[in-house]
């Protein structure tokens, strides 16, 4: 018997883990689901449960839901903790978009001063959250999706008390999937030594069912649209040149580093026809709520695709499976780098491919990075080290080191203009600042 807490119950993305576990009942049994949520996101929560108790019913499946606003007394007991929380919601998430945008700088959920300004209003929460877990719950695993979900990881596993905590996300997923229609093989059969970080990880080698398939990848993948681009980002291509000499397969998250002029006018454009992503979000968002409170709806709709996100919960459950049944294969998760990477430092936290077992998952060790981007990860590592430190520090002098050693910020004036401008807006958010 098996007890999981969703800390973050009322996010849309819920109906998703909650289908993951009733498919897995035969393996893994959670027979215990509480969802928490804040006051502001009862309503929310509500429609949620309901709805997974419709989903639960329908699938015969022996799980008791329920839901509160009490943390505390959620995790009593409990075996496993994801955690999916925004700090200030949509509203904050379009500040983050917005203002950047404004000034003529990449405006997104997770990189630049927006992904930076996310770190800052999340990791105190989590923080708390992870101390409430090792003191209820301390042989719980914590399963962060939370975004910036690489930074917010190493911060609880350097900072908090709690050391079983593992970040998840669905890019190399996707990767995996996306490669295998390149292909036409099955994802299954589909392994990518992954390296880098979260939202910052290349793919270095292809293998099918153990076949190098490296070079016909990245044939097949110039010049042409990647599929299974997260919603949220628009699908662009390679080009030849960048493949063929870097040899590393990038994800979709790579446009803003390596593409940036090009996005910044694509996003531009899109922000004056429809608004941020944060304001399309919150549009999918009421319709997808519409469609939940619907009696008749007892299983997780389709529509939820067209979140970014989507994908996220067979990530999330596969690896708590393994987790709990302690099956050693291979899983790409957010964990420390332990010597993994050799040119980043061991408390590092990296994306990497992990054998997962009952004690967590164990990095496949790596090596190296790749010359042509050894220099940008390691600048990213010791930005998100920086944002960290911020988040925790309250002081400006970090938080204005973080934005101005960020790759898509750099300019030293516009950097404080930035700074000052979101720290205001977010102000309710930030109490450490
Ligand atoms: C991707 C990322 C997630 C992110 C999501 C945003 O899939 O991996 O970390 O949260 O996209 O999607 P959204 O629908 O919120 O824009
Ligand atoms: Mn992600």
């Amino acid at each position: 018997a098996l007890k999981l807490v969703i800390i973050g119950g009322g996010s849309s993305y819920t109906p998703e883990i909650i289908e993951g576990i009733i498919q897995r009942q035969d393996t893994f049994p959670v027979n215990e689901i509480v969802l928490v949520d804040i006051e502001p996101g009862k309503h929310k929560l509500e429609t949620i449960g309901y709805l997974g108790k419709r989903m639960i019913h329908q699938a015969n499946a022996n799980i008791k839901l329920s839901w509160t606003l009490n943390r505390k007394e959620a995790l009593v007991n409990a075996n496993f903790i994801a955690t999916q929380i925004r700090v200030g919601g949509l509203k904050a998430r379009a500040i983050d978009e917005r203002i950047p945008l404004k000034h003529g700088f990449i405006g997104q959920e997770t990189n630049g001063a927006g992904g930076i300004m996310k770190a800052f209003r999340t990791i105190p929460v989590l923080m708390e959250i992870a101390k409430d877990v090792q003191e209820i719950c301390p042989d719980a695993w914590i399963i962060n999706f939370t975004n910036p979900a690489g930074i917010v990881t190493e911060a609880l596993l350097n900072y908090s008390r709690h050391e079983k905590v593992i970040g998840v996300c669905n890019i190399p997923f996707n990767t995996q999937h996306s490669t295998a229609e390149l292909l036409n093989a099955k994802p299954e059969e589909v392994q990518i030594e992954f390296i880098g970080l979260n939202h910052f990880i290349f793919g270095k080698k292809i293998l099918v069912d153990g076949e190098n398939r490296t070079e016909e990848v990245f044939d097949r993948l110039i010049n042409r649209e990647a599929n299974y681009t997260p919603a949220n980002i628009m699908p662009l291509n390679w080009s030849r040149t960048f493949i063929q000499s870097t040899k590393l397969l990038p994800n979709p998250y790579h446009q803003y580093y390596f593409q940036t002029e090009t996005v910044l006018q694509k996003d531009l454009h899109a922000y004056k026809e429809n608004g941020t992503r944060a304001e399309v979000v919150q549009q999918l968002e009421e319709s997808l709520f519409d469609l939940y409170q619907q009696p008749e709806l007892n299983i997780k709709p389709k529509e939820l695709e067209k979140r970014g996100g989507a994908f996220y919960s067979k990530v999330a459950c596969s690896l708590m499976d393994s987790i709990y049944n302690n099956k050693n294969d291979i899983q790409t998760v957010n964990t420390h780098n332990h010597g993994t990477i050799t040119d980043l430092p061991n408390d590092a936290v990296i994306e990497a491919n992990c054998v997962i077992t009952k004690g967590g998952p164990k990095p496949i060790s790596i090596g190296k990075i790749p010359a042509p981007v050894k220099g940008m990860i390691q600048n990213m590592k010791a930005m998100e080290e920086l944002t960290i430190q911020a988040a925790l520090s309250g002081k400006y002098e970090d938080a204005y080191n973080a934005f101005v050693m960020n790759p898509l910020i750099q300019d030293e004036k516009k950097a404080k203009v930035l700074l000052d401008e979101l720290l205001e807006a977010h102000k309710s958010f930030l109490p450490q600042f």
